[in-house]
């Protein structure tokens, strides 16, 4: 996930049984099935929780996670799957197939860490250096991606050994780059992440039915999972823009073109999109400006200001209409008074994170099931994932694993997702197995 900013009503949540009831028809995981789930996850929890700690102690940036790939590889093909290795990069599939034919399943796990300094003081804390943008960083799990990777190896060998049980095939895709390029990239366009796993075929051959994906957060409490159907991670996309002027002395404004007066405008018609122009009864949306570039000296009016800023919305509709208009808006006021401004999106961005309502609502009863009951609704969060890539092209579902224990912890003030102080709860890594495993076998078994 990327760029995490929790709203402090987070936690103010109702239980989704209230949303979605559990005495409808929809048929959960069989008690036997999922006791023998409960089982195998306990018997893999310990060596769970050492991947987690070995790759915590040694994450890897985008595209570059060759050790944390190998180590997921060996692991796989030692459960008897066929693997498939640098997919879209650094990515590993592995195929398990069930004893019976029927539908096909992809569960996804991101293994990329951050350029943050680790705070957390853990014995097992990060000391890794690398390179991102061409310079020297320390790196850090500090998006929980070592324990998505660790849950995932887990559950696909719980799976492995249900494969008698299992009708259909599990995909499991571990992926690269979620967070983004950490090398300049050579081409802005070429596909990295989830993108670059669809361009190499990852929901092809079998062809994917669905997808489950799941983040840890520090907000929920550990044992909970939220989900929502619909929108639950907004759209990110980020915008460069140039408004250029004529530069002249301070004391003659009008021998020259202000581009400063003329970004101050523009900056303040970017927020009536928002207020004025997008339907904000059917989904929030966010434009900020981070970065504001321009002169050197108080009595010089520039030639040009820079400016940075990202766009944040829940609907991709709503999304492309906010792009259009930034740029009609930004383009016109510049007009005004003679400027010129150029809107760039500076590469493709992450869309809306959408789960699918009608497999949302038919998982629910297992989501509630696994948990004991503690399937709660998330609130949207205003971060983004590339998980919405696959989103796009097959029904997908995506939830949020509660990873504070709050005997210990209140999660409303735990570090959050991308803190150099970020650290989660092991315990709440078989709730994200059990979840993943039950998911699947429950998915397969409906007809
Ligand atoms: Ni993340």
């Amino acid at each position: 996930m990327t760029t995490t900013r929790l709203a402090p009503h987070a936690l103010a949540l109702a239980l989704s049984s209230a949303l979605f009831g559990l005495s409808n028809t929809v048929q959960a995981v069989e008690p036997a099935a999922l006791a023998e789930i409960q089982t195998r996850v306990a018997a893999v929890e310990p060596r769970m929780i050492g991947w987690r700690r070995d790759i915590h102690q040694h994450p890897e940036l985008s595209n570059q996670e060759q050790r944390t790939a190998k180590l997921v590889a060996d692991h796989l093909r030692k459960l008897g799957m066929e693997v498939t290795t640098g997919v879209g990069g650094t990515g590993v599939v592995g195929l398990l197939k069930g004893a019976k034919p029927g539908k096909i399943v992809a569960l996804r796990a991101d293994m990329d860490a951050l350029p943050i300094k680790e705070l957390t003081g853990l014995p097992f804390a990060s000391k890794a250096r690398g390179l991102n943008m061409g310079q020297e960083v320390d790196i850090m799990h500090a998006c929980g991606h070592d324990g998505h990777t660790a849950i995932l190896m887990a559950t696909a060998e719980v799976l492995a050994g249900m494969r008698e049980q299992i009708s259909g095939s599990v995909k499991f895709i571990f992926q690269p780059a979620e967070e983004g390029h950490s090398e300049v990239p050579k081409d802005e366009e070429a596909p990295i992440g989830a993108r670059a796993m669809i361009a190499a075929g990852v929901l092809e051959n079998p062809k994917v039915d669905a997808i489950f994906g799941l983040h840890l957060i520090p907000a929920f409490p550990t044992g909970t999972v939220a989900y929502r159907p619909g929108p639950i991670l907004a759209s990110g996309d980020a915008f460069a823009l140039k408004v250029s002027g004529k530069q002249t002395h301070g004391g003659f404004p009008w021998n020259g073109i202000d581009p400063i007066v003329s970004s101050a405008q523009i900056i303040l018609g970017m927020q009536t999109i928002v207020s004025r122009q997008l339907n904000l009864a059917r989904e929030p949306a966010v434009i900020s400006i981070g970065s504001i570039q321009g002169g050197n000296r108080e009595n010089i009016i520039p030639e040009s200001v820079e400016l940075l800023g990202t766009v944040r919305t829940f609907d991709d509709g709503m999304r492309d209409e906010t792009l259009k208009r930034m740029q009609v808006t930004a383009e016109s006021i510049a007009a005004a008074s003679g400027a010129r401004a150029e809107l760039k999106v500076l590469k493709p961005g992450y869309a809306t994170t959408v789960n699918d309502a009608t497999l949302t609502e038919r998982m629910a009863p297992t989501l509630q099931q696994v948990t004991g009951g503690k399937a709660i609704t998330a609130p949207k969060l205003s971060a983004s994932e590339d998980f919405s890539a696959y989103q796009q092209k097959v029904p997908g579902l995506f939830f949020f694993l509660g990873s504070t224990d709050p005997k210990r912890q209140d999660p409303k003030t735990a570090p959050p997702n991308h803190s150099p102080y970020f650290d989660i709860d092991e315990a709440a890594l078989a709730v994200g197995a059990r979840s993943m495993a039950a998911l699947a076998l429950d998915f397969l078994a409906q007809p």
